[in-house]
């Protein structure tokens, strides 16, 4: 069977972005691949944290991985902290790779770009993804577009480890959402909708509450024509509505623009509310039920230990290919 691994950072809650465009696709193939998850919390160090809220973080989004749909039977559950081989590899990695391939990645541009005093982590951050992906011999990589740069790096350092030292690493594929790639923020519909924007308006968080969807969607930025078509270049908010309501409606959005082809946008709204309301619902309520379980520890020791062997076992190989060796 073919091995999948994909990470969610604990950065801030998890919206409908991190469902559409990360779990659910994690949650479609975990019958047809060996799947890995993690909690790729050291990533998410690379920007200034509250160590409390982090720490409360990372428990609630395994919590909510499974409750969207993640089974713990089926995938490998785990959190990137408690594995400390995945830092190891990153080192190996980070001295085969290069200062001019790692400033072309077009997330630390964007990043960095306002801060005074950008850390370093920040700009190798794409190393210890590499690491996180090459550690397990992954064969596909299921992540958002934007993530997509990153995973081509893993490749190519993957591949040149490989020429050097012997074959060592699988080299991974991206695996990307075609209708989901991109969900983007109510408010500032051309921006995609993430959980570390400040601004929470814009954004749909799993745990939201009924009445807080309905606010947010009924404030969702439009446009003046009042006809429900799709057309993300000169529509990008009525769009992003159909796909959100197309994906929790289980429907494409063909059908949903024929659906709403005579109704206002409020009405429009209204019916996307609710249907995001809906799906939701199964969510939390799977999600209260887990949060202080002790099944949901005992899935993270599982996780762990099972990780931990692998990683050590590759870790040895590589230390042993450079030369680390007694
Ligand atoms: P993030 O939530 O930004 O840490 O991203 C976690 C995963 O979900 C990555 O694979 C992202 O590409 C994906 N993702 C996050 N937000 C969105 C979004 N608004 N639309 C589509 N995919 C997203
Ligand atoms: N960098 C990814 C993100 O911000 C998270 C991540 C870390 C990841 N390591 C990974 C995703 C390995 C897939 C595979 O979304």
């Amino acid at each position: 069977m073919k091995r999948m691994l994909t990470g969610l950072q604990p950065s801030g809650e998890l919206t409908i972005g991190s469902l559409m465009g990360g779990i659910s696709q994690s949650v479609q193939y975990q019958d047809e691949y060996e799947s890995f998850i993690f909690v790729p919390d050291m990533h998410t160090i690379t920007v200034p944290q509250d160590p409390k809220e982090l720490h409360e973080r990372i428990k609630r989004n395994v919590a909510l991985y499974i409750a969207c749909g993640i089974d713990p039977d089926k995938n490998t559950i785990y959190i990137q902290s408690e594995n400390f081989y995945h830092a190891n590899l990153a080192w190996v990695l980070e001295c085969n790779a290069y200062m001019g391939e790692a400033s072309r990645m077009t997330q630390y541009k964007e990043k960095s770009q306002n801060m005074k005093n950008i850390p370093v982590g920040l700009f190798t951050y794409p190393i210890l993804m590499a690491a996180d992906i090459l550690l397990y011999d992954t064969d596909y990589v299921p992540v958002g577009i934007d993530q997509k740069q990153h995973v081509e790096l893993a490749r190519d350092i993957a591949t040149r480890f490989n020429n050097k030292y012997g074959e060592t690493f699988k080299v991974p594929e991206p695996m990307i959402p075609k209708t989901t790639a991109k969900i983007m923020d109510l408010q500032n519909p051309t921006k995609k909708m993430s959980k570390s924007t400040q601004n929470q308006k814009g954004i749909i968080y799993l745990l939201d509450t009924e009445e807080v969807i309905r606010k947010k969607i009924a404030s969702a930025t439009t446009d003046s024509d009042n006809f429900v078509k799709y057309d993300a270049e000169n529509k990008p908010g009525i769009s992003n509505l159909l796909t959100i309501y197309a994906y929790f409606k289980k429907t494409t959005v063909e059908e949903v623009e024929e659906h709403f082809k005579d109704s206002n946008y409020k009405d429009f709204k209204g019916e996307v509310a609710k249907a995001v309301i809906e799906g939701l619902a199964p969510i939390k309520e799977k999600y209260k039920k887990l949060i202080n379980s002790e099944k949901l520890d005992k899935i993270l020791d599982e996780g762990r230990e099972k990780v931990n062997a692998l990683a050590e076992a590759k870790i040895k190989e590589v230390y042993h290919k450079v030369g680390l060796f007694r």
